[in-house]
């Protein structure tokens, strides 16, 4: 485990940004594991502005997103689809048949994981995966539980979570209750794993995540055991170490 520490959310979105910056060129087809939230927002604004200065060519490069809300689609402002298009996609020359978010509207929900599991075998794995922290400790949607779910798979929003994106809706009622979500194994088996988490609400969580047990209580906990991760925060984030 690496950890880079920022001075603030600017300068670590700007340090997450050159190590994603720095995989699409040296591997133009690249395959990025993306998430939606507060933390990446950042990132993904010097990205574009990286590319519309000319340094960065997303045209090969593929995606896949973490998680989506079940029942939300694309024509929903507060479904991750939407997001990515709209803090991202719309922004660069991806090609949008190259970016794969779960289908939060297929309520087949054995069918909707098998897909997109083998969207993700399909494209040879990923090779950096981007990442968030919850504030229970969950990566994706992977929340607190007795195990680490391995693959793609439908799941009941923790209350943490459920307060925690109520600022997202309108009212609290409005937050879906059910996501789709990539397994801690599919998380495990991107070849790098690049983490955000910047302010002094993630501080306690950040210790017990990266200096505590290895758990699935606190999912985050496993990539301790990942060969390549890199944890960029700021220092308010890091202020409980
Ligand atoms: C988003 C995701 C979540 C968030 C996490 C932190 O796709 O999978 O795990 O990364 O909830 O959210 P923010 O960044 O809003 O604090």
């Amino acid at each position: 485990m690496k950890i880079l520490s920022a001075r603030d959310y600017d300068h670590m979105s700007r340090q997450a940004a050159n190590i994603i910056s720095a995989q699409v060129i040296l591997k133009p087809n690249c395959v990025l594991g993306l998430a939606t939230g507060s933390s990446p927002i950042g990132t993904y604004r010097q990205l574009i502005d990286w590319y519309r200065k000319g340094d960065i060519d997303f045209s090969q490069v593929r995606t896949v997103n973490l998680d989506e809300y079940v029942g939300l689609d694309e024509g929903s402002d507060q479904s991750y689809i939407y997001f990515m298009r709209h803090n991202f996609f719309d922004h660069i020359n991806i090609d949008l048949a190259n970016t794969n978010v779960p289908c939060g509207t297929n309520l087949d929900e054995k069918a909707e994981c098998a897909r997109y599991d083998a969207v993700i075998r399909g494209m040879g794995g990923i090779d950096l995966q981007l990442l968030g922290l919850g504030p229970n400790g969950h990566i994706g949607f992977n929340e607190p539980d007795d195990y680490f779910p391995k693959s793609t798979h439908k799941v009941a929003l923790a209350d943490a979570t459920i307060q925690a994106n109520k600022r997202f809706f309108e009212k609290e009622e409005d937050v879906p209750r059910f996501a789709y979500t990539m397994g801690v194994g599919d998380i495990m088996q991107a070849r790098r794993v690049v983490m955000v988490v910047s302010g002094a609400g993630k501080a306690d969580i950040v210790k017990r995540a990266f200096f505590g047990p290895i758990t699935p209580q606190v999912p985050a906990s496993i990539l301790q055991l990942h060969r390549d991760f890199v944890l960029v925060a700021d220092e308010a984030a890091l202020s409980k170490l």
